[in-house]
């Protein structure tokens, strides 16, 4: 067995794990990142593309804001469309701040360049990883390739190996509380090689269910239908999504989306989860490891950087002035945003889905509050401020 020693073993090489290996080399502290998939495969995985201010202020601060601020999109609000009639929610004028359209692969590219650059150890395709000792003083990692095991002892492991990861199931059963929520529909999303036609995103209510308009870049667009959850996408051909995407997007002006060759499409599951809490003994969750929002919001990469923010500098105290403090309240504090976020993800999702055998009276309460969020400036400053990030506490 070939043992390693590092301060915190990080368990995936996802937007968390990267960026806390990042903040933890900025602080002198030391990790091993280990990543089951290869380097290709997390730099090519199309998901997230919309970045809070304060995602960008902190990935500026960490020196890793070059490219974003070169390439991203700033957009400072967003369309909500009811029945083809848009509506813009203005958020520079409502809070001063902008979001950043950027995709997440090109966050993680930047990212795994910049950890290399600097000689982070970020170990891809690593076999099969299990943790051990997480109760103890020395907590370890092992890792199973090819009939070799190799060992990495640590101070801490950060679990930021996303819902399906081992992380979380190596805590005890009785140890955690799930809060989970399941909703009766999917996203069908595509990227398409088509010129944006506007300029923010629009995101459309509409009797034949949700259509949300998107980008990644001057050539890019991103594009989702809710489906159903089952949805089967070998009986979705490139025309017939472009004719949904027409249908439900179409505005009273005329406007649709322009087309173009489908590059990619994937069905996505919808879900609120949290674990609480997001620290047993020596191992701390961060990102989808402990928490999912239905991505309505654009929450669930803003919520992962928020975490390792917070574990960043609680192993900064600890390791520059022995203060545990911040890691025995590492949970509490995340937990008061992921909250927050949780329920703004909800009420974008209950706000702009169509509900199967839904009552004609939800319907109705529905639209008046799509009616209301669009034409009242306290209801649309209440969607902008958690749209573009609320601080970190
Ligand atoms: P992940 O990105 O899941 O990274 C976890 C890593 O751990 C992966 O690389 C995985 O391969 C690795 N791993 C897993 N198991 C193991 C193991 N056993 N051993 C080693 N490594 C392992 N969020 C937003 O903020 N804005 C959006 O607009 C948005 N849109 C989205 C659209 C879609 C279609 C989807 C699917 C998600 C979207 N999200 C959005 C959510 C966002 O992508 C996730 O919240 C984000 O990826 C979380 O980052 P993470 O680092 O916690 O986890
Ligand atoms: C995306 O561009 O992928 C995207 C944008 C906004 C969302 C979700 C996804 O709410």
């Amino acid at each position: 067995m070939a043992r390693f020693e590092t301060q915190v073993g990080i368990v995936g090489a996802g937007p968390a794990g990267l960026m806390l290996s990042h903040l933890l080399h900025l602080n002198g502290i030391s990790s091993i990142v280990l990543e089951a998939r290869s380097r290709e495969y997390c730099e090519e995985r199309v998901r997230a593309g919309v970045l809070e201010h304060t995602s960008v202020e902190m990935l500026r601060e960490a020196g890793v804001g070059d490219r974003l601020d070169r390439e991203g999109l700033r957009h400072g609000g967003i369309e909500l469309g009811v029945y083809g009639v848009r509506h813009r929610i203005p958020f520079v004028e409502l809070t001063g701040k902008c979001v950043t359209v950027y995709g997440q692969q090109e966050v993680v590219k930047d990212l795994i360049v910049r950890r290399l650059v600097d000689g982070g150890d970020i170990r891809f395709e690593c076999g099969e990883v299990s943790l051990h000792g997480i109760d103890g003083e020395r907590p370890s990692i092992r890792v199973d390739k090819n009939n070799g095991v190799d060992e990495i002892r640590c101070d801490y492991i950060a679990g930021c190996d996303g819902f399906h990861g081992i992380s979380r199931s190596a805590i005890p059963e009785g140890a955690l509380i799930l809060y989970e929520r399941s909703y009766p529909f999917a996203w069908l999303g595509v990227l398409a090689e088509a010129a944006p036609s506007r300029e923010e995103l629009l995101y459309m209510h509409h009797d034949r269910g949700f259509a949300l308009y998107s980008m990644r870049s001057p050539r890019i667009t991103r594009l989702y239908l809710q489906c159903k959850p089952d949805e089967d996408i070998s009986e979705w051909s490139d025309d017939r999504i472009w004719s949904e995407l027409q249908a439900r997007l179409g505005c009273m002006d005329g406007w649709k989306p322009a087309e173009g060759r489908i590059l990619q499409k994937g069905v996505t599951g919808m879900r609120s989860f949290v674990a609480e809490p997001l620290q047993y003994g020596r191992l701390f969750l961060a990102g989808d490891a402990a928490h999912i929002v239905p991505p309505t919001g654009a929450k669930g990469m803003n919520l992962a950087f928020a975490d390792v923010h917070h574990l960043a500098a609680a192993f900064k105290a600890f390791y520059t002035a022995k203060d545990d403090s911040k890691l025995k309240t590492y949970s509490k504090t995340c937990l008061g945003r992921i909250w927050k976020a949780q329920r703004f993800s909800w009420w974008m999702t209950s706000l702009l889905h169509r509900f199967e055998n839904e009552t004609a009276f939800d319907h109705k309460r529905q639209v008046a509050e799509l009616e209301y969020v669009t034409s009242s400036r306290a209801a649309a400053t209440s969607l902008a401020e958690n749209y573009v990030g609320l601080p970190f506490e």
